[in-house]
């Protein structure tokens, strides 16, 4: 690059980094205010506890089910954790369909559903006869009052069950597997163990690289956890040691903190959803947002005759017309704008070239802004754990899933320049998870077995 280029390159870089200084102070008084005692019921972000209180040591061991709930996909698994060679291994697994009717019905159809595609796994594993521990990766914010009790503050990304919100998951997955009555009594459960997909992300990653205490998702929604001091976790009962905190960042915002930096756009987004007011910052970063926030600006700028000569297509103007993934395959560098063309055709709107340039001038600027803010509230994170340990510098790795994050082509470089430029102080490291929340789960019931093992 010549001078100027670089010049130029470094005015928009510490443009960027003063416009997101002040989210990022926001977003250190948020953290706080939720560790505080009380604070937690009112506060936007609610920095849940997570009673994981150590990171794998590597001497973790034995077989596992999980139970996988909240993104994608609902999956059932049977995870081998093997002590020397430090791998968990998958021994089997199962994707079973949630449909829309089960998300939005009652809890108890939806518990009757995962007790039923888990005595299908376990029969097909020919597990009947061994009673294994449970790992739960649950991804909805749970206030937990120990690894086995868990309740749900509210649903998120679409679920609404009846019946739930303000109850143990454990307890409603217990009466379900009982309800199966005797006739149909197939199947037992051992303890279980609670995970939030942050933290079944972070200990999985835990299990390679111990420096790992940061876990991230992108995905359908978007989330952290990270390791904090005991002493801070006002919550809970003791000052030694860490515990993970399950930060529920997706929260962000619900107080009106963001009123600044929100568009008319993200208000239809929150208003059309299944739960307004809740969960802005998620409503402006994941994937269940991405798209329709592309489809809402795409039709905004029809309507200013700025697109498509003008020309609306009932398609494009019909919710969800628009999925996440078109944003990845009209950003890829080579096939972008040939992708952008076959969706336009797809969508019935007479483009030109022009047009498809604007369209994917459109998604970049969308999933851009997900990657900055999300970036900025990771260099938060990272920062507290530095400040928290009086650090100067602090090398550190985060955990990270979730499809935006995997599937967009430049989702993550941009993630990572930003945390860089937004976070000079830390030194992060990013080790991508596969299959974590399932393997994390697992990760997480085996620690337990460890501590309560080494208590003894
Ligand atoms: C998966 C985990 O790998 O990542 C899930 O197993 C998690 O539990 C998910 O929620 C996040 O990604 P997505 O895109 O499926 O929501
Ligand atoms: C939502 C959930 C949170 C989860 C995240 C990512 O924000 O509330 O618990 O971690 O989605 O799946």
């Amino acid at each position: 690059q010549d001078g100027s280029g670089k010049g130029a390159a470094m005015v928009t870089a510490v443009a960027q980094r003063l416009a997101l200084q002040s989210h990022l102070d926001l977003l250190m008084k948020d953290l706080i205010k939720g560790l505080g005692k009380h604070s937690h019921h009112k506060a936007a972000v609610k920095m849940l506890p997570t009673f994981v209180r150590s990171t794998p040591d590597g001497t973790e061991h034995g077989d596992f089910l999980a139970l996988d709930l909240g993104g994608t996909n609902f999956r059932v698994l049977h995870v081998r954790v093997l002590e020397e060679e430090k791998v968990v291994d998958i021994l089997g697994s199962q994707t079973c369909s949630i449909s829309q009717d089960i998300m939005l019905g009652t809890g108890e159809q939806l518990f009757d559903h995962i007790a039923a595609c888990l005595a299908d796994f376990i029969s097909s594993q020919n597990l009947k006869e061994q009673t294994l521990p449970l790992g739960f990766t649950f991804s909805f914010p749970c206030e937990q009052k120990k690894i086995d009790e868990s309740i749900l503050i509210r649903w998120t990304k679409g679920f609404n069950c009846s019946g739930v919100e303000g109850r143990d998951i454990v307890q409603l997955l217990k009466e379900a597997v009982q309800r199966r009555g005797v006739s149909e009594c197939d199947f037992t459960i051992g303890s279980v163990a609670m995970v939030n997909d942050t933290v079944g992300t972070m200990m999985s990653c835990g299990y390679r690289d111990q420096s790992c205490e940061i876990g991230l998702i992108i995905g359908t929604g978007t989330n952290a956890c990270y390791m904090e001091e005991m002493r801070n976790v006002k919550r809970v009962e003791g000052e030694d040691g860490r515990m993970c905190i399950n930060t529920e960042w997706g929260g962000f915002g619900d107080d009106g903190t963001l009123e600044n930096i929100i568009t008319d756009i993200d208000r239809t987004i929150d208003q059309t959803s299944i739960k307004p007011g809740v969960h802005i910052f998620e409503k402006m970063i994941s994937g269940m947002y991405l798209g329709e926030l592309v489809r809402l600006l795409l039709v905004k700028l029809t309507e200013q005759k700025l697109l498509f000569k003008g020309q609306r297509s009932t398609t494009l103007l019909t919710a969800g017309t628009f999925p996440t993934k078109f944003i990845s395959e009209i950003e890829e560098p080579l096939s972008g704008l040939e992708n952008a063309k076959r969706i336009l055709s797809s969508l019935n709107v007479p483009y030109d070239f022009v047009d498809a340039r604007i369209v994917r001038l459109v998604c970049d600027t969308v999933s851009s802004r997900s990657a900055r803010l999300c970036a900025a509230a990771l260099a938060t994170v990272a920062n507290r754990i530095r400040v928290n340990r009086g650090l100067k510098h602090l090398k550190t790795t985060v955990g990270v899933d979730g499809t935006v994050y995997k599937k967009h082509p430049n989702f993550s470089d941009e993630l990572q320049a930003m945390v860089r430029l937004l976070a000079p102080d830390c030194d992060v490291t990013f080790i991508l998870s596969q299959d974590g929340s399932g393997k994390g789960a697992a990760m997480v019931t085996a620690v337990a077995q460890r501590l309560a093992l080494q208590s003894h």
